[in-house]
């Protein structure tokens, strides 16, 4: 039954608005069918929602006389007394968005009630039509056509079928991960955008987002207490430049908290940097009583009775799942990061390490294996010393380029390179140094001639969704420079047929990702569209800390290197080379 709430509850719901564009309209009537424990919801959308949104669920249904109730303000069946705001376990509980959405559209609602008793109900101007009678549909249909038609001053503020319809495939997608046991279908304009039965979240991810993630994720089960948490992080692989993947759900309902954000941004520590967001699906069950979820009308943000046990258990859950990466990278010390957090020491953090006596050297590999040294845990001063020290080292020119000894020359840690120089040794970041070298190559193969291929033998097929398979195309000459060889299959995907010769095969849809990723975030820092570009693709495809490099590679790296026109630093501003003199190592050695 749906009852009007009293006047004291009333002023307790926090009002506004509840529609801003189409998407929030999608958001309020797939959270009605959920609500009425739909297990098949199915929407379509016509116009980026600015003609057409129509949602059908097979839930409990509203009975014939209960249709008008519906649309009036602060009407509802999901709570009844001002206490029920303290036990919410429905999404909806204000009795408004349906009053709200039949304020600023043409509306119909259709629903069949258990009974099977069925009627349909338009709604012009926000008020009641007829009731009329209707064939039973086993659920509830409600179709909103002319958004904003009576509010032209919003319906100016809409933007573009494409983006509006972008912003509703987001919010398609966050109830589909809250939800991986509901069957979801959403077209578009007569085009299947998709459609998921009832599986695993990590299925549900897969078919979501990109059949590749669930072969980088790390599952997050833990029970304290009252708090459920469960869900999965993404390893490094998913870490993308722009934010957007980080999915958080209360009692599956999606929310916005920067805290909890932080609490899993913090659990990566040092492995992302700043500007690079790892992905997430989790969701928090918690008691009704620990939570409340009346601050805002669109019910996106909340407020937690004890939000920083809240923080420190996230945090610590997302550690511990973390825990397996770090093993996978080289030399990462992770006593020294956590006896530090707070101040991060850059890249070339000068540990004050006790290396063992005898430095086990496998000579094959050119690789010293430093991993027997104990670290003693420096305090802030020699972290600031030791930065200091390295920001000078980097800014020592190397006179002579030719003096560097390319016969001696190894590999530490799967990371640096070390050789020795007339002077002293030079270090060289393997990863920054190749970036600086495919950045210059990018830049004038747009000028010039292609860069190299190599073609797969077995091509890879990509997909796109409509809004980035238009941006790929406005890029796609640039990537033909880069040595790309890709044709368009049909509307929504490609067939990649040659990579770059430099880059590594099954990296290709990383690289074209990030690069789509980059465009749709609009970077300012780059001085031009073909310099944002070379540094996109630089940074994906070049060679990571952790490849390992033979002594020619090495070579060949080092010399390409010195032909750049800037061997110091890479395109994004970090030193690739740090230089340590012969008087400075005396001087360490006390041999004066
Ligand atoms: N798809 C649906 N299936 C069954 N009942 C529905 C459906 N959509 C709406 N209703 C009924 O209509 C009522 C009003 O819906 P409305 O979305 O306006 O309010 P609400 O969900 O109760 O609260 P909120 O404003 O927070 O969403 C609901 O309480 C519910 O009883
Ligand atoms: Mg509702």
């Amino acid at each position: 039954m749906i009852k009007a709430l009293s006047e004291d509850l009333r002023n307790k719901i926090s009002a506004g608005e509840v529609v801003e564009r189409p998407s929030s309209v999608v958001k309020e009537l797939i959270e009605n069918s959920l609500d009425a424990g739909a297990t098949e919801i199915s929407i379509v959308i016509e116009k980026g929602g600015h003609h057409t949104i129509q949602v059908r669920d097979n839930g409990s249904g509203i009975s014939p006389g209960d249709l008008p109730s519906a649309i009036r303000r602060f009407h509802t069946s999901k709570i009844e007394s001002v206490n029920d705001l303290f036990s919410i376990d429905t999404l909806g509980f204000r009795g408004e968005a349906l009053a709200s959405i039949a304020s600023i559209s043409e509306m119909s609602l259709l629903s069949s009630n258990r009974d099977g008793a069925s009627a349909e109900l338009p709604i012009v101007n926000g008020i009641p039509g007829e009731i009329q009678p209707a064939a039973n549909i086993g659920g509830t249909e409600i179709t909103i056509r002319n958004l904003f038609y009576n509010t032209p001053a919003r319906k100016k503020f809409l933007k573009t079928p494409r983006t509006e319809l972008r912003k509703i495939v987001d919010v398609v997608r966050c109830y589909g991960l809250a939800f991986p046991d509901v069957e979801f279908k959403l077209l578009a304009d007569n085009r299947d955008v998709f459609h998921v039965h009832s599986e695993s979240l990590e299925d549900r991810i897969d078919n979501l987002l990109d059949p590749t993630y669930s072969r980088n994720l790390l599952p997050i089960n833990i029970t304290k207490g009252d708090y459920v948490f469960s869900g999965f992080i993404g390893n490094l692989n998913l870490v993308r430049s722009r934010p957007g993947e980080q999915y958080l759900f209360l009692n599956r309902r999606f929310i916005k908290d920067r805290l909890m954000n932080r609490a899993v941004y913090n659990a990566y520590e040092s492995l992302i940097k700043r500007g690079e967001y790892p992905f997430f699906v989790i969701n928090l069950l918690l008691p009704g009583d620990q939570v409340d979820v009346n601050v805002h009308p669109t019910k996106t943000e909340v407020r937690f009775k004890d939000e920083w046990r809240l923080f420190h258990l996230l945090k610590s859950e997302v550690g511990n799942s973390l825990d397996s990466v770090l093993d996978t990278i080289p030399g990462f010390d992770t006593s020294f990061q956590q006896s530090n957090s707070g101040s991060s020491i850059g890249d070339f953090s000068l540990q004050q390490s006790k290396v063992s006596e005898t430095i086990p050297i496998d000579l094959n590999q050119n690789t010293i294996d430093f991993n027997h040294s104990d670290t003693l845990h420096p305090t802030k001063s020699d972290i600031l010393r030791a930065r200091d020290y390295v920001t000078k080292l980097a800014e020592t020119r190397i006179d002579n380029q030719s003096t560097i000894a390319t016969e001696n020359i190894w590999q530490i840690h799967k990371k640096y390179i070390v050789s020795e120089v007339n002077s002293g040794l030079v270090i060289i970041d393997q990863h920054v140094a190749h970036e600086r070298i495919l950045y210059e190559d990018a830049l004038k193969a747009f000028e010039s001639t292609s860069m190299a291929s190599q073609t797969l033998l077995f091509p890879e097929t990509l997909e796109f969704s409509p809004d980035d398979f238009d941006v790929l195309f406005d890029v796609l000459p640039y990537l033909e420079k880069i040595g790309f060889k890709i044709k368009k299959q049909d509307n929504l995907s490609v067939r990649i047929d040659a990579i770059p010769s430099e880059m590594s095969i099954g990296n290709e849809r990383d690289v074209i990702r990030e690069i789509l990723d980059n465009f749709l975030k609009e970077r300012k820092e780059y001085s031009s569209f073909q310099e944002g570009l070379a540094a996109m693709f630089a940074c994906k495809a070049a060679i990571k800390a952790g490849d390992s490099l033979m002594r020619e590679e090495m070579q060949e790296l080092v010399n390409r290197l010195f032909s750049t026109k800037h061997p110091y630093y890479c395109p994004h501003g970090r030193p690739i080379i740090v230089q340590m003199s012969l008087d400075e190592l005396d001087g360490r050695f006390e041999r004066h």
